[in-house]
């Protein structure tokens, strides 16, 4: 694999998103043969958002891997006083091996990646959250086995999860259905790009405004917040607007009998997700947040290793 940075799963081709999984997998299985993988080797790690599951795991995952990380909040490094993205990338790339970033603007993270000479991860922007959507891929073909010719259905906001899933589904072999409210659609250079790529692969991308022509027939059914970070301030309008759009058992009854139930996490029980669903037997909720240490691992390891 010849990749400088992960900053889109759309960068990367089926066979390489399957050598990442085959990695991740026998991680999973075997992480003492990588124990010394990234040995001396450490990640900066920029948040300009909070951040539980990201932060945790990229930072267990330089450690298991023998390397170490460093958090940096955007409100104590400079860049948060508005020290040029330019400058941020060319000085840290003097000290660390590697970045990964959490940021509001996507224009931030492909900056830093311009002008970094060391591999740059995307670890959410307000466009994208490619390691989540991997880690639900993976975690999907864990319990699936196979995905070829599967359904994902994601229901809500056509957020960064809902690209990043849209992003990925092409590369994995699933077909996936959008359902989202009217006016919360995926963004259409998204769409447009999942489409083509789609197309190249043979699955389908469906973006509606029905929730049962999504579900219908799923294999996985995924949701996310209704605000995302960064929207507080639409937080009581988006509640109204997505009155109706909660995944309850009636949502997953469209599904497939044994569909599963995916949810990146931090949840809203009672908003986008009922608990009678998120805390079900069909939720797989911690295996894919686990999951995100053992793919990133992956990832880090494929980019960093020397
Ligand atoms: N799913 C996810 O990225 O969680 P955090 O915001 O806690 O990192
Ligand atoms: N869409 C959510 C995902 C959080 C992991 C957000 O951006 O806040």
């Amino acid at each position: 694999m010849t990749h400088k940075d992960f900053i889109e799963i759309h960068d990367y081709s089926a066979d390489e998103v399957r050598e990442i999984f085959e990695i991740a997998r026998d991680m999973k299985a075997s992480p003492e043969k990588y124990r010394e993988a990234l040995k001396g080797q450490t990640l900066a790690m920029i948040f300009e958002k909070s951040s539980t599951r990201t932060r945790v795991s990229f930072e267990v995952g330089m450690y298991q891997l023998g390397g170490h990380a460093l958090f940096l909040s955007s409100r104590d490094i400079q860049l948060g006083r508005g020290e040029p993205i330019y400058d941020t990338a060319k000085v840290l790339s003097r000290y660390v091996n590697g970045i990964m970033a959490r940021t509001f603007a996507h224009k931030t993270v492909t900056e830093l990646a311009e002008y970094a000479s060391v591999p740059v991860i995307n670890g959410l922007t307000d466009l994208s959250h490619p390691t989540q959507a991997m880690t639900d891929y993976f975690t999907a073909w864990e319990h699936l086995g196979d995905l070829k010719g599967r359904k994902l259905a994601y229901v809500g906001d056509g957020n960064n999860m809902a690209h990043s899933l849209m992003f990925g589904a092409p590369k994995v072999g699933m077909h996936i259905a959008v359902a989202t409210p009217g006016g919360y659609a995926p963004d259409p250079f998204v769409v447009a790009t999942a489409q083509a790529d789609a197309d190249q692969a043979g699955t389908k991308v469906i973006v509606t405004t029905s929730i049962e022509e999504a579900v219908r027939d799923a294999d996985v059914v995924t949701t996310d917040v209704w605000a995302s970070m960064g929207q507080e301030a639409e937080a009581q309008k988006r509640q109204r607007d997505f009155e109706g759009w909660q995944v309850d058992t009636r949502v997953m009854s469209f599904a497939r009998k044994e569909a599963i139930f995916m949810h990146c996490l931090p949840a809203h029980r009672g908003e986008e997700v009922a608990g009678e669903v998120i805390d079900s037997p069909r939720s797989v909720i911690y295996d894919e947040a686990e999951n995100r240490l053992h793919v990133q691992k992956a990832i880090m390891y494929m980019l960093m290793k020397r």
